[in-house]
């Protein structure tokens, strides 16, 4: 049984209004590389789904479609690949579109790797990835993340989409969860 953890065992990490200016950013960017051009946001369930939300409504580009892949991961110290597990399928064809894959954070990279391989199979046009959260002390293997919201070195990160054990994933800040020694 995990155990229960109270909101006062969390440290705020990233507040919303930093968060949201920093989204901002992210769709700055996006409109100046794609401009009008169609674009397909794929959101990976369940963590990015509050980050996308903000995202595309701060897109200006009107030719934006949205789907969402859900991968299940069975252990966290597992290393191998295989053991990811696509729970959600794609539902947009992606031949031939600009495809950005909106995750919401990569810590081994490994399921970021699997996804990304998963999605160029499609042959899209053009495939970039953006992710809010960059977190560097567990990878295993190396990816390459177009846009980069914010790059933390280590810790547990719940709210904004985030959760522990499902719990803490509607909070609106970024917090870190604090554990008992
Ligand atoms: P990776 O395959 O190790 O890169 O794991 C990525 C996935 O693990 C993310 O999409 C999250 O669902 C989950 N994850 C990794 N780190 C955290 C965290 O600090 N808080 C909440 N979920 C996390
Ligand atoms: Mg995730």
């Amino acid at each position: 049984m995990k155990k229960e953890i109270s909101q006062e065992k969390l440290r705020l990490v990233l507040s919303k209004e930093e968060i949201l200016r920093k989204v901002k950013e992210l769709a700055e960017k996006i409109d100046k590389d794609f401009n009008e051009e169609p674009l397909i946001l794929i959101g990976t369930l369940k963590g990015a789904f509050i980050f996308l939300a903000d995202l595309v409504r701060n897109l200006k580009n009107p030719n934006i479609q949205i789907d969402f892949i859900r991968v299940k991961s069975y252990g966290m110290s597992d290393t191998s690949s295989e053991r990811i597990e696509i729970t959600k399928e794609i539902e947009i064809p992606l031949e031939g579109k600009n495809v950005i894959l909106v995750e919401d954070i990569v810590d081994t990279g490994l399921t970021l790797k699997y996804l990304y391989d998963y999605i160029k199979n499609f042959n899209p046009k053009s495939f970039k990835i953006c992710a809010l959260i960059d977190k560097k002390e567990r990878r295993k293997v190396e990816v390459l993340i177009d846009y980069v919201g914010f790059e933390i070195e280590k810790g547990f990160l719940v709210g904004y989409g985030l959760d522990f054990a499902e719990k803490f994933r509607h909070l609106p800040d970024i917090k870190e969860v604090i554990k008992d020694e």
